[in-house]
Formats: C-alpha cells, sequence, structure tokens
C-alpha cells in the first residue's frame, strides 16, 4: 500500500465524468454525488465548476478561507498532513491553509508516521512568518508531531486544547485506509452536546478502491478502516456504494447534520472520480460555503470584503 506520493492506477469501471448541462443532478450524475436523504440535506446552490485532483487542496484551503471570514479564529487538524507530491508544494493542503491570509486560524497541529514528511512539515513551519505585513506579532501556534495519527488524535483531544467554543476543522486525506474509523468518531465526538462538531472533510480513494480492496491481505487493515465487524463486505461493494455508506453513517452513527461527498474528477475536462471528499459538519453556514469553495477553487480568490457582501445575502435566510 503507498504511504506517500500517487495510489495505484485508478479502477476503469469507475467513470462517471462531468458534463456541462443545466442542471446539477446532470454535471454530477446521481451517482457521483451521494449525499444523506434529500429531505434532511440543506439546499444549496447548482455547481458549475467539477473540482480535478490538482484542486483537492485547493477545496479545503478555500473552504476554510471562507469560514475564517466568519469565525476569525480556527484550529486546525491535519491527521495526515505530509505532502502526497513533495515536488508540488502548491498542491499541499497544510502549506495552502497555513498559508492563506487573513491568517486568522490559531492553531495547527499537522501529524505524520513517516520522518521524511515530518522533515518536510517542520521545514514548512520554519518557513512561516512570525510577523504581518505591519509588523505585528502573528499570533499562532504550529505544531508538527511524528506518529500514528490514529493512536495521536487521543492525546490531542484530551489535551484540552480545542475547547467546546472553537470552530476546528480535521483533514483526513489518507491514501486509502489509513484513518481508522474510531479515529474519526473521537473526533466527532470530542465535543460536548449543543456545541459545534469539529468538521471533518474525509478523502476516500474511489478511483483506486476495488484495486487497493484487492491488494489487502490482512482482514485487520480493513476491520480498523471500516471499524464495524462487518468490514468483510466492504470487498463485495462498488466504491460509489462504499461513499454512500460512509456518508450514511457519519450521519447516523456520528450525528453530523449535514454530509456531502463531493466528487474530485482525474483531470479538468473530467474522467474518473479519484476521490470523494466527504465534508461533515453540524454548522448551518457550512454546507453553502462548501459548495461555493467547490465551484469557485479553481477561480481567482474574492476579496473578503465581497465574500462577507456575498455571505450577507446567501445565508442571510439561514
Ligand atoms: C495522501 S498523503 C497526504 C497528502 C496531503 N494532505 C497533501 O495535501 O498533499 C498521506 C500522508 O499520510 C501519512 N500517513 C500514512 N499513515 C499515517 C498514519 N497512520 N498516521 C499519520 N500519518 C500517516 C503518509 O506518510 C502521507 O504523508
Amino acid at each position: 500500500m503507498n504511504g506517500e506520493g500517487e495510489g495505484p492506477r485508478p479502477d476503469k469501471s469507475v467513470d462517471p465524468g462531468p458534463k456541462e448541462t443545466e442542471s446539477q443532478g446532470e454535471l454530477f450524475p446521481r451517482d457521483s454525488f451521494s449525499s444523506g436523504p434529500a429531505a434532511e440535506e440543506p439546499k444549496i446552490k447548482r455547481l458549475v465548476y467539477p473540482i480535478w485532483t490538482e484542486n483537492k487542496a485547493k477545496l479545503i484551503e478555500r473552504y476554510l478561507y471562507y469560514f475564517v471570514l466568519i469565525t476569525k479564529h480556527g484550529t486546525y487538524i491535519d491527521g495526515f498532513a505530509g505532502p502526497q507530491k513533495p515536488g508540488k508544494p502548491d498542491l499541499w493542503a497544510a502549506k495552502l491553509v497555513l498559508e492563506s491570509e487573513p491568517r486568522w486560524l490559531r492553531h495547527f497541529y499537522l501529524f505524520d508516521r513517516r520522518r521524511a514528511q515530518v522533515a518536510r512539515l517542520n521545514h514548512l513551519k520554519a518557513e512561516q512568518p512570525t510577523t504581518d505585513a505591519y509588523g505585528r506579532l502573528i499570533n499562532r501556534e504550529i505544531r508538527v508531531e511524528e506518529g500514528d495519527f490514529n493512536v495521536l488524535v487521543h492525546d490531542l483531544l484530551r489535551s484540552g486544547r480545542i475547547s467546546g467554543t472553537e470552530a476546528a476543522f480535521c483533514l483526513l486525506d489518507q491514501t486509502t485506509f489509513q484513518c481508522h474509523w474510531s479515529t474519526v468518531k473521537a473526533l466527532s465526538d470530542h465535543k460536548a452536546e449543543g456545541e459545534h462538531k469539529i468538521e471533518l472533510f474525509y478523502f476516500l480513494a474511489t478511483g483506486w478502491m476495488r484495486r487497493a480492496l484487492c491488494a489487502v491481505k490482512t482482514g485487520k487493515i480493513l476491520e480498523n478502516w471500516w471499524g464495524r465487524n462487518d468490514w468483510a463486505k466492504v470487498r463485495e461493494m462498488q466504491p460509489l456504494e462504499i461513499s454512500q455508506e460512509l456518508v450514511r453513517r457519519l450521519k447516523e452513527e456520528l450525528g453530523y447534520e449535514s454530509v456531502k461527498a463531493w466528487p474530485i474528477y482525474e483531470r479538468q475536462s473530467g474522467g474518473r472520480i479519484m476521490y470523494h471528499m466527504i465534508h461533515a459538519t453540524d454548522h448551518p453556514h457550512a454546507p453553502h460555503l462548501i459548495s461555493r469553495a467547490y465551484d469557485r477553487a479553481v477561480q481567482a480568490k474574492e476579496s473578503p470584503e465581497q465574500c462577507l457582501f456575498d455571505f450577507a445575502e446567501d445565508l442571510k435566510e439561514i
């Protein structure tokens, strides 16, 4: 199994590429965009531009840019944070999020189990400016930790660093089956009732799922990943069914109010779905912001003033 670099070659049986047509349903074929029961999901605007693999990190960055304009603070946890393509730093989520302006995310917890990746993360940390354009100190904490996130996540959550009122986001950008379900559950359960849950960006390797499932030799890997004793049935499921089942479980087992699986295509013109980015949130504004981010991640960033003007229009009915 790959820990770094590109995953195994994608499964050619998954090929519902996007088409430029009138409605969201047609632009994103029904099977490619999975969410929970339609009646329970917040409505979002029609989507225009699909995201392709090279922009998956930009989607996360753009969403956090929007969110932080509203919250003015926040914590970013990245469980599998080393760069997928070390030679292409502009595709690296941790770097894009760290360097996004305004630098209002205050706490960063970046994990990777590979020493070379941790060295890259430490280098990235060292490159960050300590003062802003006016010479004022940037009040930020950036922690890089080496080890298995499935273990270290519990130390972070127990540490008391993520309070109930803190807006917190966790990127789970695993290559295939590295992120244990118990880790997802621990993040989901961290906040008390009535507080906003830690939001999740969970990457599912839809494009090479079948090949990866065939390559897994030990059941324990799938058992940890799936987190239930019916894990063996995953081998019989289609990648899109797995995505839909994860969406359902994030809602029904973990209690997230909105969960949507956003397709990430192979290339700009479409092709296979390589990933689903499953976004789980209980914040009422989040579904609109992620929809806007998906639509605009590859375009030039709007100014904070423009965003806040648009948000006032978009979000006033919520
Ligand atoms: C797909 S890459 C992450 C890509 C990154 N988000 C980016 O934007 O380029 C997955 C990373 O997870 C790391 N990793 C794999 N298993 C891990 C584990 N159990 N705990 C922490 N890191 C792990 C790998 O070393 C690799 O750096």
